[in-house]
C-alpha cells in the first residue's frame, strides 16, 4: 500500500478509537504514537519519500499525528473523571435509613373531626390568624367592655399609647372570627367549619398555653332548632369516641349564643361510674355550643326573622387529650419525636 493510502487508513483508525479504561487507553498510545508506535514508523519511511509528494504527505502525516494525539488527550480526561466518579461512589455502604415522617397527632385529631361532621355536609372555611376586633369581638354581640377583650385574653398586635385605645388589631382568640367572615360573604344555608390555630395569653403550663387550635361549627338556615344542634353532636360524639358515648348539655353563656350550652361527653375510662380523670362525675367536658343570637345575624346582614341557626367550638388538644390521654399539653407543640413517633401507626 502505498504511504499516503496507509496515512488514510490510519486516519480512519485513529477517527474509531475507543477506550474504556486507562489499560485499553495506554495500549492504543502505544500502537500508534510510540516510539515503535505505527504513526512513528509512518514518519520514518516519510525520509524516503520523493521531495515531489513530501509537502503533501508531510501534511497528512502531522495531521494524523495530531489527530491521534488529541483524540488520545481526549480520551484520558473522559476516562479519569469516570474513575474520580467510581471511587466517590462507595458501593458497600449501607443506605442511609429513609425516615418517614408522622402526621402530628392534632392534624390527626382535626382531620378526624373534619371527617366526621363533613359526611353531615359540612365544609371548611378557613381566615386570618390577625385579625381586627369587629370581626372577633364586635359583630359576635360582645359588649364593648367585654372582660375577653381584655389585655389578659387578647393579644393587641399593638400597644395601648397613653389616652389611646388600643389599636383594634389582634391575634384571634377564637375562630368564631371565620364564621362571620363567612356570614358576611355568603348567603344562607351556611354549613361550615372553621379549623386553625387561636391565641390567648394565658400562662404557659401542662393545661393551658398561650395558643391552641379549634374546630368551630356553623349551620344557618331555615327553621334550624337545637334539637338539630343536639343531634349533630350526639352523631359526632359517637363517630369520635365510640358508639356508647352519651352526651349532656349543660347550660352556660357565650355572649353571641342563645340559649348556650357545654357539651361534656361521658368519661370512657370508668364508663361513666367516675374516676380520677373525670373527678368523680362521669362526665367530661369537651365544647361550647349553641343557637347563634339573632344579633349576630342581623349584624352579618341575615335576617334573623327568617333564619336561625347553631354553632360550637371545640379544642382540638382538648379532644386529642382524650383521644390520647396526653397528660401535658406543652407536648403538643414542643416537637420531641419521641412524642410524635407514638402516633406513627394512627
Ligand atoms: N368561640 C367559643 C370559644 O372560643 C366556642 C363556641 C363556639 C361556643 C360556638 C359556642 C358556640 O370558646
Amino acid at each position: 500500500m502505498a504511504l499516503k493510502d496507509r496515512v488514510q487508513d490510519l486516519l480512519g483508525q485513529v477517527r474509531d478509537m475507543k477506550a474504556a479504561n486507562a489499560e485499553e487507553l495506554e495500549a492504543l498510545r502505544i500502537k500508534y504514537l510510540s516510539k515503535k508506535g505505527e504513526i512513528t514508523a509512518l514518519f520514518n519511511e516519510f525520509r524516503n519519500v520523493p521531495p515531489e509528494e513530501k509537502r503533501e504527505l508531510g501534511q497528512l502525516l502531522n495531521q494524523l499525528r495530531q489527530q491521534a494525539e488529541g483524540k488520545i488527550n481526549e480520551m484520558r480526561e473522559l476516562v479519569e473523571s469516570q474513575k474520580a466518579k467510581a471511587e466517590r461512589l462507595d458501593l458497600t455502604r449501607t443506605p442511609d435509613p429513609i425516615e418517614l415522617g408522622t402526621r402530628h397527632p392534632l392534624s390527626l385529631v382535626r382531620e378526624e373531626i373534619i371527617d366526621i361532621f363533613s359526611r353531615i355536609g359540612f365544609t371548611v372555611a378557613e381566615g386570618p390568624e390577625v385579625e381586627d376586633d369587629k370581626h372577633v369581638y364586635g359583630m359576635l354581640n360582645f359588649a364593648p367592655e367585654h372582660p375577653a377583650r381584655d389585655m389578659q385574653d387578647t393579644f393587641f398586635i399593638e400597644k395601648e399609647i397613653g389616652e389611646q385605645k388600643p389599636t383594634d388589631v389582634l391575634l384571634r382568640s377564637h375562630t368564631s372570627s371565620v364564621q362571620t367572615r363567612v356570614m358576611t360573604s355568603q348567603k344562607p344555608p351556611i354549613r361550615v367549619l372553621c379549623p386553625g390555630r387561636v391565641y390567648r395569653n394565658e400562662a404557659i403550663s401542662a393545661r393551658a398555653h398561650c395558643f391552641f387550635h379549634q374546630v368551630e361549627g356553623l349551620y344557618i338556615d331555615k327553621n334550624v332548632s337545637f334539637a338539630d344542634l343536639k343531634e349533630a353532636l350526639l352523631y359526632f360524639a359517637k363517630e369520635m369516641f365510640g358508639p356508647e358515648t352519651q352526651i349532656r348539655l349543660r347550660p352556660s353563656y357565650f355572649p353571641f349564643t342563645e340559649p348556650s350550652a357545654e357539651m361534656d361527653i361521658s368519661c370512657d375510662l370508668c364508663g361513666g361510674k367516675g374516676c380520677s380523670f373525670c373527678k368523680g362525675t362521669g362526665w367530661v367536658e369537651i365544647l361550647g355550643c349553641g343557637m347563634v343570637d339573632p344579633n349576630v345575624l342581623e349584624a352579618c346582614g341575615i335576617d334573623s326573622k327568617v333564619y336561625t341557626g347553631y354553632a360550637f367550638g371545640m379544642g382540638v388538644e382538648r379532644i386529642a387529650n382524650l383521644k390520647y390521654r396526653v397528660k401535658d399539653l406543652r407536648l403538643f407543640s414542643e416537637n420531641d419525636v419521641r412524642f410524635l413517633r407514638q402516633f406513627e401507626s394512627c
